[in-house]
């Protein structure tokens, strides 16, 4: 596969699963993602959430829609919605497939998060829920002033149309945060990490994407149990959050839309941090487009997925805006350095793994 170009599944068709991420189960991997039609109403969900099977990561068969859209106007997935970032994972301890993504409207206010769950991987997965999270409950690392009525009446009274994306120093001026104790935290761009102890994450940008949220899930995966704060004001979207010898990774964008920005790495010793911003990992340059690390190539990261030989690699959307369906993928490899880790160009996605059956 040679890295933005079109991805044919078993059907001869490009791979239709956008913002996505892998699920390594069974012996065999699933790709879940955005399915998007042609043109720019293809950010709305017209179908669902796509899945493809795989055995070595480079043969993919179409299996169909794993959550799929209703015709309820009512409902937080009917057609023409937005469903964005889908992540799935497995309980062991309920033996259930737990889907989280974004769920929105096509104005893009909502900052839901919805978790959906299935008895078989490939779905059909129902939805529990779609809700901003963590209403009533103070991150771990709340401060006094976080936690001052005062200027959470101040932000509530500011409301929320006043902030759009980008308007960075409302971020700054008012206590988010506080103002959505009450109702619960938005919750927006998105990944899921599930930790060797089983321990589940769910890293989420939040308070108009300006902090990112890492919260731990319940032993059921299907809501937080408790979360911190990491970031302020630094506008991260896009995260994804993997392991290595103890040590925690974040991949992140800056906040720019569709368009391409520069990605941010970070290292931690632990999820909730605190977390070490390691600048732009990436390096080298796409010369189908031109572009390096500045724009990452002209992509955003989706997820980062671990090889059973310790190679890791680095997913990203070459979004198209004006015809999402034919927006591409990057699979590029994760190099580990004394400080972090490192992203390197590389023309085609080398795999190399044994068939496993
Ligand atoms: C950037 C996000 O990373 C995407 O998932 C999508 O939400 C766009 N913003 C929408 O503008």
């Amino acid at each position: 596969m040679i890295n933005g170009d079109l991805w044919p599944d078993n059907k001869g068709v490009h791979i239709n699963a956008h913002g996505g991420g892998i699920l390594a189960h069974g012996g065999q991997y699933y790709w879940f993602g955005e399915d998007k039609i042609a043109g720019v109403e293809g950010r709305l969900a017209w179908h669902g959430v796509h899945a493809y099977s795989s055995s070595a990561l480079i043969h993919w068969q179409d299996e169909g829609i794993a959550l799929a859209v209703n015709d309820d106007p009512a409902s937080p997935i009917c057609r023409g919605c937005r469903i964005e970032r889908p992540k799935v994972i497995f309980n062991k301890a309920t033996g259930r497939f737990v889907m989280w993504f974004h769920s929105t409207n096509d104005k893009h206010t909502l900052a839901r998060s919805g978790v959906a769950v299935a008895e078989h991987v490939l779905g059909p997965y129902r939805l529990v829920h779609a809700r901003r999270p963590d209403a009533g409950r103070w991150p771990l690392n709340a401060t006094e002033a976080d936690r001052d009525p005062a200027t959470a009446g101040v932000a509530a009274a500011v409301g929320e149309s006043a902030f759009g994306n980008g308007e960075w120093d409302f971020n700054t001026r008012h206590n988010i945060l506080g103002r959505d104790f009450a109702n619960g935290q938005m919750a927006r761009d998105m990944n899921l990490f599930v930790d060797d102890d089983g321990a589940a994450y769910h890293i989420h940008a939040s308070e108009h994407n300006g902090t990112l949220h890492i919260a731990r899930l319940t032993d059921d995966y299907l809501d937080h149990a408790e979360y911190v704060r990491a970031f302020p004001n630094r506008w991260m979207e896009a995260p994804a959050m993997f392991k290595r010898d103890g040590r925690y990774y974040l991949l992140m964008s800056g906040c720019t839309g569709w368009a391409p920005n520069a990605a941010r790495g970070a290292v931690a010793e632990h999820p909730f941090g605190p977390w070490r911003e390691i600048g732009n990992p990436c390096r080298g340059v796409n010369p189908a487009n031109g572009l390096g690390a500045e724009l990452t190539y002209g992509s955003q990261s989706t997820f980062v997925l671990r090889l059973p030989d310790d190679r890791y690699l680095a997913m990203f959307d070459l979004w198209q805006p004006k015809d999402f369906i034919d927006s591409r993928y990057l699979w590029l490899p994760v190099v580990f350095t004394s400080e972090g880790y490192e992203i390197h160009w590389t023309p085609e996605v080398v795999i190399g793994l044994q068939r496993r059956g």
